[in-house]
């Protein structure tokens, strides 16, 4: 038997909201088949006030796929804290990154493939900004023309921690820029051909440059490509209530979130799952 959730589309070209879950439904594995399901087919689900508490996140995100165990600053194993307070965390105000459009791990450590999902759930949310928007990279390749396809299905990209940090601080220490150039760098094709045959663009603030073209050239065809994917009349945009849970599928979506204040009590609550399938 299949599980039919209830969803009701957000826009045209990305997410939608499941209507009608409780935190226990999300313990039946036809439920978390019915939302990789889903996932595939919208990108972004939007679970409002669902007050999932951490544990059951982290349990939820284990019948979805491999979770992500690294430190997470909580007390929970599996839950990874955003905020921008550096009394709550570390290093919290390099989350300011999270600003520019990106798709997470382009640039892997150890060349694992990129995360597969990620469930944000709030806690606390800012007084202005702080939304989280999300661009299907599905959909970009899709909008694009027949000529403008065979142009770009051969195009390979680097990408850099760098060019996506450099966006944010443009006035680099040269502490910082050693820091971000010890990070390896990562060659993956422009378009990339999934398992199930759909094809999406691998961009974001990340994508340092076309190889083999004009520097300026290459960066040009880029940003056009994140500034026709991100129009507003395309993208989602979530505003956060206190309880919201989103979860969005990492392969086919550039997310961002809007600027807030470093000061803000805004916080989320992260769980990844880990993906197995290379971008090629
Ligand atoms: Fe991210």
């Amino acid at each position: 038997m299949t599980t039919t959730l209830n969803t009701k589309r957000l826009t045209d070209a990305v997410g939608a909201e499941i209507i009608g879950l409780t935190t226990d439904d999300l313990r039946d594995d036809q439920v978390a088949e019915a939302v990789l399901a889903a996932l595939e087919d919208y990108g972004v689900l939007v679970f409002r006030e669902l007050r999932i508490n951490p544990v059951d996140q982290v349990e939820f995100c284990t019948r979805l796929g491999e979770v992500d165990y690294e430190e997470g600053h909580h007390e929970v194993r599996g839950i990874y804290r955003i905020t921008l307070d550096n009394a709550k965390r570390p290093n919290a105000h390099l989350m300011k990154g999270t600003f520019q459009w990106h798709m997470d791990g382009c640039t892997p450590l150890h060349d694992e493939a990129p995360q597969k999902a990620t469930m944000l759930s709030a806690i606390a949310v800012a007084e202005t900004g702080g939304e989280t928007e999300f661009a299907s990279t599905y959909a970009a390749y899709d909008a694009l023309s027949e000529a403008e396809r065979k142009h770009v299905d051969s195009l390979r990209v680097l990408h850099t921690l760098e060019a996506s940090q450099s966006k944010t601080y443009p006035d680099p220490t040269p502490e910082q820029l050693a820091k971000w150039r010890a990070r390896p760098s990562k060659e993956h094709p422009l378009v990339w051909t999934h398992a199930t045959g759909r094809k999406s663009l691998v961009m974001g603030a990340h994508a340092d440059h076309i190889v083999g073209m004009d520097i300026d050239e290459g960066r040009a065809v880029l940003d056009d490509l994140i500034i026709r994917a991100t129009d507003p009349s395309v993208i989602y945009r979530h505003e956060w209530s206190v309880g919201d849970t989103v979860i969005w599928d990492n392969h086919g979506l550039m997310h961002r979130a809007t600027p807030y204040a470093s000061n803000s009590d805004r916080e989320m609550l992260r769980t990844t799952v880990l993906g197995s399938e290379q971008i090629r």
